[in-house]
């Protein structure tokens, strides 16, 4: 099922996914519009590879109603390969999951060349507390997903995908797309567990933080190799979707080449690599006001039509403006 978030994350801008997807239901939004976004903490890239990686997500009362999409998640990936995101998701109605006004519907969800791809999907209040789980399996290739009500086990959603080994990257996504009605409640994340093939002393000072988000408690054990976040908090949005306030002018390069950009955090400037995928020195492509032109696991135009420039919003999202 392939249904608006990939937008952000992949490939095509909002109104080319709706002209060319059927998506059923939750309902088609052809309009396009900014897509803004609430804090986020993250760490990556790891010099070693992440293997497994845990959290769980309490994520205040969802909007009572919505105009446009918004989505929470967790998401993981290496920049170029497919990004493991298990999403609370609030639309317009969110009957589809069998919630109701102000509950959030969850599923396990992978975003990569081919698509979005789900799990099946479950209504969650807003004081659940919902734990999420990506495994790489003995194969060294599959992740399973795992999405279970962390006080009495349920399962609420699972999802397997071969994503492969190398994923370097994870963090928290708030993101609102359509002129959505933004988080009216903030979100935390409680026991947030990521551990490494091996260990990475380095992995901490990548963290980051962006849109008021704050984190606390963040050590590691086993000499690097497993690292842990007792607490992040994302600050409910104002009444209003925010633009994100940070704007980064990226350059462009060929296919699949990377591109490091700065970005200052609390304690340290740290290097953070985004990847952009591109078809830019051919001059071939034009994305339009407003379309996406970078972000992990994005594979589409990195050229804005003139007179925009491609502006960095955060790991997941570069978009023309
Ligand atoms: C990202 O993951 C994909 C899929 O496993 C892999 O082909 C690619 O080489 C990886 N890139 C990096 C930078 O690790
Ligand atoms: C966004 O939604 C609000 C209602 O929440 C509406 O008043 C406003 O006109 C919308 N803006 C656009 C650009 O559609």
């Amino acid at each position: 099922m392939v249904h608006i978030r990939s937008t952000i994350f992949g490939a095509l801008a909002l109104a080319s996914w709706a002209a060319a997807n059927v998506i059923p239901n939750p309902p088609n939004l052809v309009v396009k519009r900014a897509d803004t976004w609430g804090g986020s903490v993250s760490l990556g890239p790891t010099k070693s590879t992440i293997v497994k990686a845990v959290t769980t997500i309490i994520p205040g009362p969802a909007p009572p109603t919505q105009n446009g999409v918004l989505f929470l998640w967790p998401g993981m990936s290496n920049g170029t390969g497919d990004l493991i995101q298990a999403t609370l998701e609030s639309w317009p109605s969110n009957s589809w999951c069998g919630a109701a006004a102000g509950q959030w519907c969850v599923r396990a969800s992978v975003f990569g060349w081919f698509g979005q791809l789900d799990g099946s999907s479950a209504p969650v209040s807003g004081s659940d507390q919902v734990r999420i789980e990506y495994a790489l399996q003995s194969d060294q290739n599959t992740w399973l997903q795992t999405v279970t009500n962390a006080v009495t086990g349920a399962v609420l959603s699972t999802y397997s995908s071969a994503s492969g080994p190398y994923m370097r990257g994870y963090g928290t996504g708030t993101e609102c797309n359509d002129n959505c009605s933004g988080t009216i409640a903030a979100q935390s994340y409680i026991n947030t567990v990521i551990t490494l093939a091996s260990a990475d002393t380095t992995f901490g000072g990548t963290i980051a933080v962006a849109g008021g988000a704050t984190y606390s408690g963040l050590t590691s054990s086993e000499g690097g190799k497993v690292w842990s976040i007792s607490s992040i908090n994302i600050p409910a949005m104002t009444s209003a979707p925010q633009q994100t306030t940070t704007t980064k002018t990226t350059t462009t390069s060929s296919r699949a080449a990377t591109t490091t950009t700065s970005k200052a955090t609390t304690t340290s400037t740290t290097t953070k690599t985004t990847t952009k995928a591109s078809t830019t020195s051919s001059g071939s492509c034009s994305a339009a006001q407003y379309a996406q032109c970078g972000g992990s696991g994005f594979s589409g135009c990195t050229v804005c039509a003139s007179p925009y420039t491609c502006k960095y919003q955060n790991d997941w999202y570069s978009q023309c403006l």
